[in-house]
């Protein structure tokens, strides 16, 4: 592969395509419960600055480094410094995680898609639809089967560009619909104190767990501390802008999940009063407020299916580049045949979404530091791993190849405006930040599990 890289078309298809991968249930299902459980403006506002800095100058970094080096994450580090080879691996990693429970939720998706297009719009929107379905052993398990599978089967058959054409073509219309819907939200009756909530910070709330969280879903949302971003760069034509992307990947994934959030938060605001149970449901929240939020809008029934079709999209793009990254690990470094390198993808992704499925329902005994099955696969990739792969990526640009050696990378197709702010979140900010919310939020979890 390595010899005969293709190159992005075009100076926007590279933002598409990275975009593609970007957007997805981190936008639309992750950011709004995050938003909800910690916070609300105050997970905002942090979440935007930490956006315009460490986002930003993680991304640029990223696509730098797989453009500079021509290579994929493991090779990447392992080419700039056999050292910091172990850094590409362990990013490597997260994908493999994240692709089962990734699944799951996906599942979930499929599954109310079929309610909106069987009639079952109406039952969707009572309090115990959701709670009932998740609490079942098999029909979660079967859902996530198709998702799974029907991710399988284009990562198999290699028809990703099929995919790709029709989301081209779906994201616009998912952004429009988007906007009506958080529209709509907004003026529901008693909705009002759910802006407030979703807009205006409150300073008493803000703790080093929220920054976690924020960080967490900041890498998660773009892709980022995962090797995902080195590899599109490594696509990458030269007289492409790195600045001029990044900015406008940016605005297009952190708009979404904007807009997301002000879809479901003023409504779970309208529908429960926003009290602290409704705010904290964590991953359940979106299946259980959107539901209600369609079935008292005019046309709901219809909207909401075009909407989960269209989500599903969205999830559906995401996991076959999270599958394809697994799986070009799986062949790169066994050596082993597409096919078999899907399968065995496959069974492992089975393997540990089946339990991950399970924790809402009859494994809801298990838990650790009161996560669930599901809950700990996502804290250890997004809260765990995420910020010691920034970490090190941080510290590797930062003290061994320098700043400068990205610097002009990023400066190879147009000027780079943003120098000594990137140098100086590289070196100083990012690495002492995230080893302070690393520590303070691991010994949070530890606490609270000793309890
Ligand atoms: N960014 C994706 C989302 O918001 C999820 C994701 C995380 C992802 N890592 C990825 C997608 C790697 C593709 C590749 O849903």
């Amino acid at each position: 592969m390595a010899q005969n890289r293709s190159s992005f078309t075009g100076k926007i298809g590279f933002v598409l395509a990275a975009a593609g991968s970007a957007v997805g249930l981190g936008n639309i299902w992750r950011f709004p419960y995050l938003a909800a459980k910690y916070g609300g403006g105050i997970f905002l506002l942090v979440y935007l600055i930490l956006a315009v800095t460490f986002g930003f100058a993680l991304m640029c970094a990223e696509i730098a480094i797989g453009r500079k080096t021509g290579q994929s994450a493991i090779n990447a580090f392992k080419s700039l410094d056999k050292r910091f080879a172990f850094v590409g691996v362990l990013g490597a990693v997260i994908p493999a995680i994240i692709l089962p429970y990734y699944s799951v939720i996906g599942g979930w998706v499929t599954k109310y898609l079929f309610a909106f297009a069987s009639g079952d719009a109406a039952a969707s929107a009572s309090d115990t639809y959701f709670t009932g379905f998740i609490a079942k052993p098999f029909e979660p398990i079967g859902w996530f089967l198709v998702f799974m599978g029907l991710t399988a089967l284009v990562v198999l058959f290699g028809v990703e560009k099929g995919v790709e054409k029709v989301s081209k073509i779906m994201m616009p219309v998912l952004v429009v619909l988007t906007i009506v819907i958080a529209v709509y939200s907004v003026t529901i009756d008693g909705a009002m104190e759910g802006v407030k909530y979703y807009l205006m910070p409150d300073f008493s709330r803000f703790s080093a767990t929220t920054v976690l969280a924020a960080m967490g879903q900041l890498f998660y949302s773009m892709s980022l501390a995962m090797g995902i971003m080195i590899t599109y760069g490594s696509y990458m034509k030269k007289d492409v802008s790195i600045e001029k992307s990044v900015h406008q990947i940016e605005i297009f994934d952190t708009g979404i999940a904007f807009l997301a959030g002000l879809m479901i938060i003023p409504a779970v605001f309208a529908f429960s009063g926003g009290d602290e149970a409704a705010l904290g449901k964590g991953p359940s929240l979106m299946f259980i407020t959107l539901p209600k939020v369609f079935n008292s809008m005019p046309g709901g029934a219809f909207i909401g299916g075009a909407f989960f079709l269209l989500v599903l999209f969205a999830a559906l793009t995401s996991s076959i580049s999270l599958m394809e990254t697994v799986v070009s690990i799986v062949r790169d470094k066994l050596g082993w045949g597409r096919k078999t390198a899907c399968l065995a993808v496959f069974v492992f992704c089975i393997v540990l979404g089946i339990p991950s499925s399970l924790g809402f329902g009859v494994w809801d005994f298990i838990s650790v530091a009161g996560l669930s099955i599901l809950d700990m696969f996502d804290f250890v990739s997004n809260s765990v791993l995420m910020p010691i792969v920034a970490l090190f990526t941080c510290i590797f640009i930062g003290y061994v190849i320098k700043p400068k050696a990205i610097i002009e990378e990023l400066e190879v197709g147009a000027p780079f405006k943003a120098k000594t702010l990137f140098t100086i979140i590289i070196k100083y900010v990012a690495p002492v930040c995230i080893i302070l919310i690393l520590v303070s939020s691991i010994l949070d979890v530890l606490g609270v599990a000793k309890i």
